[in-house]
């Protein structure tokens, strides 16, 4: 399926792109890895899972042979398919390039932290995964911007060796950048890992894919392959959407490249499913987005500024505990805040855009911004995160570095929920648009 025109087309977006992306000099990137197809046009090929609504899965694949039926044979024992879904399937153009059958498979309902084995397509290999628990404590591996590199496998690598239950993406998978042979790459790349745990992804800027007169259509090739629980959580749009984890959790999945002003359907649907959230039943409240809202990198600067004045009031006075961002590539840690100040009821933000992208880091931080007194700890580095929920009022972060081959605790710190903070209780009374309770530390 892949077209010399489309490679042709793919690397002159490419040199644009990189032309245009930012006004700084990144070091040398890592070698990208192409993860090629070696078996029959018919077999199952990119697996991955993410999870849909409170006991479900999502397996999605793609085959090259349309013929393939969108089927899941799965079971509790290796080899013993005692139960099975049939789902639906996609496929989308991209000038020279056409996918292949593109399936998704809901199955379920699943019983929680158990292995389940699985088969697509009723001709597959055997793969499983574990479902997340019922309840706490769970833990979230958490990596930005991962793209498709020697770093990406160093980083996946480490993030392999641990016993997540669900990981999180905040935007800038592939790296494919209209050059579409890149995501089906990816999709083999990640395999290992997203075939064996649920992956929940929101969206970056490299996942847009415009390209002028030819292809004038937004997130073709990720809403086609990455598709996402968005329907569950009331949303129109795979773009941004939310979901519960461990009973406890509620995390929310937005948009930084879509409408997102008080007017738009983002913003309307943000509003609403934080008023459904009941923080007595789920006293964790976190949010993953691409482009920083905060940050001292002199990488993509004011990048995020723009939707922090849209929807940092809501968020903040709906108490969220923690913001994780990715499109900068490195590694910073801000204190509590809110509107450019600390505050103790606002939400913790992390950059973690440091997953190992092809264009290499962002290693000039600025000493002089005007939030450098705001920003606890950041380093030009690639790493990974991890956020173990340990019970309804503590949880720990951790970001791991890659040294080498090894993976190393680079930063650490025990969060507390703001919904056991009496200071920050909320008052229903004000709703949403309220005024913020200003606690300066
Ligand atoms: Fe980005």
């Amino acid at each position: 399926m892949t077209k010399p025109w489309s490679l042709a087309l793919g690397f002159i977006s490419f040199f644009l792109l990189s032309l245009g992306a930012s006004g700084f000099t990144r070091p040398a990137p890592g070698r990208i890895m192409i993860t090629r197809h070696n078996k029959s046009e018919s077999h199952p090929q990119q697996v991955h899972i993410s999870a849909v609504g409170a006991d479900g899965m999502r397996i999605s694949w793609i085959t090259d042979d349309k013929h393939v039926p969108s089927i899941v044979e799965y079971g509790k024992a290796p080899g013993k398919y005692d139960m099975s879904a049939t789902g639906e399937h996609t496929s989308y153009r991209y000038f020279f390039y056409a996918s292949g059958k593109i399936h998704h498979v809901k199955i379920g309902p699943l019983e929680p932290d158990t292995v389940y084995y699985y088969r697509c397509g009723g001709v597959g290999d055997e793969h499983s995964f574990k479902t997340p628990p019922a309840t706490l404590p769970v833990e979230f591996a958490i990596i930005g911007d991962l793209g498709q590199t020697e770093w990406t496998a160093s980083t996946l690598g480490h993030v392999g060796k641990t016993n997540y239950d669900m990981l999180l993406l905040p935007g800038d998978l592939s790296y494919a950048d209209t050059n579409q042979p890149l995501w089906d790459s990816f999709g083999r790349f990640v395999e290992p890992y997203a075939s064996k745990r649920p992956w929940m992804v929101t969206e970056g800027n490299h996942e847009i894919e415009t390209f002028p007169i030819l292809h004038s259509h937004p997130f073709d090739a990720y809403n086609a392959r990455w598709r996402m629980q968005y329907e569950e959580s009331g949303s129109t749009s795979n773009l941004y959407y939310s979901f519960d984890v461990a009973g406890a959790i509620h995390v929310i999945m937005l948009g930084s490249y879509t409408d997102f002003d008080s007017k738009s359907d983002q913003y309307k649907w943000l509003v609403k499913d934080l008023a459904k959230v009941d923080r007595g039943q789920t006293p964790w409240l976190i949010v993953l987005l691409h482009a920083p809202w905060y940050n001292t990198n002199t990488a993509h600067q004011g990048e995020g500024e723009a939707m922090r004045k849209a929807m940092e009031s809501p968020l903040y006075n709906a108490r969220v505990d923690v913001i994780f961002v990715g499109h900068v590539h490195a590694y910073e840690r801000f204190t509590r805040v809110y509107d450019n100040k600390a505050n103790s009821c606002g939400p913790v933000h992390i950059t973690i855009g440091d997953g190992g992208n092809r264009e290499g880091l962002a290693r000039d931080f600025d000493e002089n911004h005007k939030s450098v007194s705001l920003s606890l700890l950041r380093e030009a580095s690639f790493g990974h995160g991890r956020l173990k929920v340990v019970n309804r009022t503590h949880a720990h972060w951790s970001w791991h570095r890659n040294d080498d081959s090894d993976s190393t605790v680079a930063d650490e710190v025990w969060l507390d929920s703001l919904n056991a903070s009496e200071a920050c209780k909320t008052d229903p009374s004000l709703g949403y648009s309220g005024t913020p309770v200003v606690d300066e530390l």
